[in-house]
């Protein structure tokens, strides 16, 4: 088998893109308050690395069929997905979401204030170990919904952390675990590969989940979600 050599940007098939601006028309539709996010995220020059439109439609809607009331993000950015897992929870859940740059939290403090489900969301500003850690102190848990969304490298870490977080049947999401298909190298020294595939074999190893992992395309380029249940 061959494998991909490296995570270089390379360019994002134009077909990808007309077909996630097809599904978002077709299956979704206009959202005023995920565009003011996005437009508040550039504004503050937020790196645009939110999940897509249709990636966090997903989030939402597996928080719903899941019946999830408590979910926990690592990696909030501008409060794109966290609005879509909020929206998910519904009027009487709550989320949880841990991020690093208080810049970058002040700016989704506003973003989730204005979709109109603050009330529901508690942003933590630190680094996420701490956070998880702290949470597993003070007996925050059991979360029903955990989405890790942040620094890569640390990846296989907020997995074991999640296990003093979660419940029998909880479901973990892990974004970007296929990295343009880096992940599949075995030879790769780029730091957040390294942390993705320690993420992968944790995943595969580890006896308390069953997990799997499926490949994207769309305007994220070529990358993937890994999920796993909590047994
Ligand atoms: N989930 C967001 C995107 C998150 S981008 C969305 O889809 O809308 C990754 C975020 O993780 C960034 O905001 C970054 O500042 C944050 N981050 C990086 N390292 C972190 C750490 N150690 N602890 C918490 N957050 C971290
Ligand atoms: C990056 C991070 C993400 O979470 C993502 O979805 C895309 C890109 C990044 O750090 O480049
Ligand atoms: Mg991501």
């Amino acid at each position: 088998m061959s494998t991909p050599k490296s995570a270089e940007p390379r360019p994002i098939d134009p077909d990808w893109l007309a077909v996630d601006q097809y599904l978002v028309d077709t299956l979704l539709g206009a959202d005023p308050a995920l565009d003011h996010a996005l437009a508040a995220n550039a504004d503050a020059e937020l790196p645009p690395i939110d999940v897509s439109r249709a990636q966090g439609e997903m989030l939402g809607l597996l928080v719903r069929a899941t019946g999830a009331r408590r979910v926990l993000e690592v990696g909030t950015l501008g409060g794109f997905s966290t609005i879509c897992l909020a929206r998910g929870v519904g009027a009487d859940g709550s989320v949880i979401t841990c991020e690093y740059e208080p810049r970058h939290a002040e700016v989704a403090r506003s973003n989730i204030d204005s979709a109109d489900v603050g009330d529901r969301v508690e942003i933590r500003v630190g680094a996420a170990l701490d956070t998880l850690a702290a949470l597993a102190e003070e007996n925050a848990g059991p979360f029903d919904f955990v989405f890790l969304d942040a620094d890569k490298e640390n990846n296989a870490n907020y997995l074991e952390l999640s296990m003093a977080l979660t419940h029998p049947g909880s479901l973990i999401v892990v974004d970007n675990v296929i990295r343009r298909g880096a992940a599949a190298n075995p030879d790769t020294d780029d730091e957040r590969t390294l942390g993705t595939r320690a993420a992968l074999e944790w995943l595969g190893s580890d006896e308390r989940v069953d997990a799997t992992a499926v490949q994207t395309v769309g305007t994220k380029g070529w990358d993937g979600f890994a999920m796993a249940v909590v047994r």
